[in-house]
Parts: C-alpha cells; structure tokens; sequence
C-alpha cells in the first residue's frame, strides 16, 4: 500500500483532526512517542464462524446482513487465524503504546471469538490490561437460530501505558454501554454508533488526542471533534477516507 497522504481538518478555534491514509503499522511508525492520550480503535476482528472459510470470507459476507452492504465498501485484512491475528495486534498495539503517554489508555474493540487473542496480544505489547467493558447493541442483534444467545454484545479490552491515576475529572466510567446502531448513523459495514464513541472519547481530557490506526468511516475522529477532542486516524481504503472527510465536513 503506498499511500501516505495526509487530510488535515481543524474547525476554527476547535481540536484539530488528522486522517492519515495508508498503512497503520507503517504510518505509526512515523509518529512521535508520547504525543497522544489515548487510544481508542476498532480494528479488524478477523472472526467470523469457526471454519476457515468463514473466517476468510469477505467481510460483506460476513458482516452484511443477508449480504446487503447498502453501498458500503468493503476492506482487506480480515481473514487472519488466531495466531497471526494475535501477533499482528502485538505489532501495532506496541507501536501504539510508544506513541500514548505515560498513564494514557488503551480503549479496543473485539468481539467474544478474538477476545483471548486480543487480550493476550495487549499484554504481550506491554500494556497493563486492566478489564472489559462491554457495548450492548441491544435485543435486535443477531442470534443463528433459535437455543443461541444472542451476540447481543461487543467488547472494549481496556488497558492503561502503566499505573492508572486516580482522576478527579472524569469517572468512574461505565463498565457497559448501551447504544444501539441506525442506518443512517452506519457508514461502514462493522460500523460503530457514534454516540457511543462520542461516550469513549470522554476518557481523553477536553483538549486531548485521541489515536485511531483503523478509523473505517472515521467514527472517532467525528466523535472526537464534536466533544471538543484532537484526533489522529489512520485507514487504508481510499473509499473510508473519502467518507470520514465528508462526515468531519459536515459537524
Ligand atoms: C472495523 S473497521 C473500523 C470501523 C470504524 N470503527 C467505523 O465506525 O467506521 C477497521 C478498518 O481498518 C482498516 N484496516 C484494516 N487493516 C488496516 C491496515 N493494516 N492499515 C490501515 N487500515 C487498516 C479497514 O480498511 C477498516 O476500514
């Protein structure tokens, strides 16, 4: 992927947000240790069902319901096993961890397959892993048939770049968020509400930076900008790219 131009939108008097297009682990490496706040991401989940096939399908397969995307494009890098998967996520959750400061967290998103690699890669990168919070989609979510539970929840694996202050501005945070996702609130196919993230981003200061290396339609970046946040978003598909512009645009 060559790729490396970078968008910068910064609204008048408010946070400045820069989207990075290209690849994360190569685009990390270009930022400065000990810069940012926070990172919040979602990246790829490389799940799907218990075969390979599943796993490797397209991710408009396997995330689409009944296959229907609505327009949105789908992305690469979504068929990795659990092994590759875990030491790719040490890859760059370590690249990640130079660039947060000192007591900055780590917010990432995983569903209950990936859970275990992606505690373990988060350990493995040296964060302290501290819990999971979970993001309840509501009753509306998929279940295979009738006896299942529903995958009614995703996952926030939390960590901290060592000790955790006690804050006086914010928290204790929610351990589970409940928000559920609306079409027109979906600009990607694995898309995430933005009144959620908006709740996220709220760990970071007013003021604060906010890292995302895998900013899909750039749901953070346009959370971040409407709590006042700075933001730093890299993504590899041209197609999201285009889309979070017009959506910072748009705030
Ligand atoms: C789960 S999606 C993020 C969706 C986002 N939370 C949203 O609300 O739109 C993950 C994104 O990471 C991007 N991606 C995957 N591998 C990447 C890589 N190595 N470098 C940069 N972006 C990558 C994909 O193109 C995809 O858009």
């Amino acid at each position: 992927m060559s790729h490396t131009h970078t968008h910068t939108h910064t609204a008048t008097n408010g946070p400045s947000i820069e989207v990075l297009h290209g690849e994360s682990i190569k685009l990390l490496r270009t930022l400065q240790s000990e810069t940012v706040d926070a990172l919040i991401t979602d990246p790829p989940y490389c799940s799907g069902t218990s075969s390979a096939t599943g796993r490797t399908a397209d991710p408009v397969v396997k995330y689409a319901q009944n296959g229907n995307a609505c327009g949105r494009p789908s992305f690469e890098g979504d068929a990795k096993d659990q092994r590759s998967f875990t030491r790719w996520c040490a890859d760059w959750l370590g690249e990640c961890r130079r660039i947060v400061k000192p007591g900055g967290y780590a917010l990432v998103f995983i569903d209950w397959r990936m859970l275990p690699a992606m505690t373990d890669a988060i350990q493995g990168a040296d964060w302290i892993w501290r819990g999971v919070a979970a993001w309840n989609k509501g009753a509306g979510a998929r279940a295979p048939h009738k006896g299942y539970f529903r995958h009614q929840c995703e996952f926030i694996v939390w960590a901290t770049k060592g000790p955790c202050a006690k804050r006086l501005d914010a928290g204790p945070f929610p351990g589970c968020y409940s928000f559920s996702t609306k079409q027109s609130d979906k600009h990607h196919l694995t898309g995430k509400p933005t009144p959620l993230m908006q709740e996220l981003v709220k760990v970071v200061p007013v003021g604060g930076t906010v890292l995302d290396p895998f900013a899909g339609s750039g749901t953070t970046l346009v959370a971040a900008q409407l709590e006042g946040r700075s933001a730093i978003g890299i993504e590899r598909e041209e197609a999201n790219i285009l889309i979070t512009k017009k959506r910072l645009a748009a705030i």
